[in-house]
């Protein structure tokens, strides 16, 4: 009964976001959280496998590499891992082996998505020593339950990995960490990862593969919106399209509209017409450089101890603590 409410919740949101998003003057938006439903986090899993997505790789990579690293460089006692969404699982696994060899270890995924918390759960649920504790919630509301409800003699690590950082604005991120920082208390650490500048020929395939799996990912958020909000929407009248803005060091993926048309969205109470070439801007990934990453850290409040990067995919982790 719980759950229900709460998927209901999330269509009503959705509902609402698609109108403001749709109706509004200008570029038409859909926040890029709407691509995780059922379908799209499926296709999501996919595209970690495509060969011309090296980013998830990548993090993996340096996980497996460091973490008994960080483990090491964490303050002795209990550590309460705290995952801001948590995805499948698989590059998690890494960190939690390394700090359960050490030390009991506690783990709340962080995740709006109650399937994505029962596959994880279930991906991380043998390892030993690791007591599994799912907070179905938005980010930073998970985040101050978590820290609430530790022990005095608890220390916390947050993990934000993959990438997502570069789905907000330079600024957003900046304003994103203060608010995990507030969450807080001295000493607590953040393990971040980032994907880095890279020549856009290298960036563009991770985001337009040629098997169209990013494809169908992007136009997933049109058959969402059919599926769940009666629209209309003829998913051959749209095409993917991903394109790198060098001057904001980001990937933007848009829908375009290939001709002019009109669509029903009847329970998000609008109704929208695109002209021919008109987009849906569903998704910004920006490109950091490793400084970058150390200062917006700093402005938030933390400290950077350490900085890992990948040698064979630009791409950056980097362990903070929080001041
Ligand atoms: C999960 C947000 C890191 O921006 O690279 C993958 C999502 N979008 N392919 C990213 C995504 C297109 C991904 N993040």
């Amino acid at each position: 009964m719980l759950v229900e409410t709460l998927a209901q919740d999330t269509v009503t949101q959705f509902a609402i976001d698609v109108r403001l998003g749709l109706t509004k003057k200008g570029q038409k938006e859909i926040p890029s959280k709407y691509f995780y439903d059922e379908v799209g986090s499926a296709l999501f899993e996919v595209i970690t496998v495509l060969p011309e997505y090296g980013l998830f790789r990548a993090d993996e990579r340096l996980l497996r590499e460091n973490a008994e690293t960080i483990a090491a460089m964490l303050p002795p006692g209990r550590v309460v891992v705290a995952e801001l969404g948590s995805g499948s699982g698989r590059k998690t696994s890494w960190m939690l082996e390394a700090l359960a060899t050490q030390r009991p270890t506690v783990y709340h995924p962080i995740e709006i998505s109650r399937k994505a918390l029962d596959q994880c759960s279930r991906e991380l649920g043998q390892l030993r020593n690791v007591e599994i504790r799912p907070v179905q919630q938005p980010y930073l509301q998970g985040l101050l339950s978590v820290a609430a409800s530790r022990g005095s003699d608890e220390r916390l690590l947050v993990l934000f990995l993959g990438s997502t950082i570069g789905n907000f604005s330079w600024c957003a991120a900046e304003r994103f960490l203060t608010e995990v920082r507030q969450a807080l208390t001295a000493g607590d650490a953040l393990l971040l990862s980032a994907d880095l500048e890279k020549p856009p020929a290298q960036l563009l395939p991770a985001y337009d593969d040629p098997l169209g799996v990013t494809a169908s990912f992007n136009l997933n958020v049109l058959a969402r919106m059919n599926r769940e909000l009666d629209a209309d929407f003829d998913l051959s009248a749209f095409r993917h399209l991903a394109r790198y803005h060098a001057a904001e060091r980001r990937i933007e993926m848009h829908l375009v509209s290939t001709r002019p048309q009109s669509v029903a969205i009847p329970r998000a109470g609008c109704s929208v017409s695109f002209r021919e070439g008109e987009t849906i801007w569903t998704e910004s990934s920006h490109k950091y450089r490793r400084g970058e990453l150390m200062e917006i850290g700093r402005h938030a409040g933390f400290r950077a101890l350490r900085q890992w990067l990948d040698g064979e995919w630009a791409f950056a982790q980097t362990l903070f603590v929080a001041e």
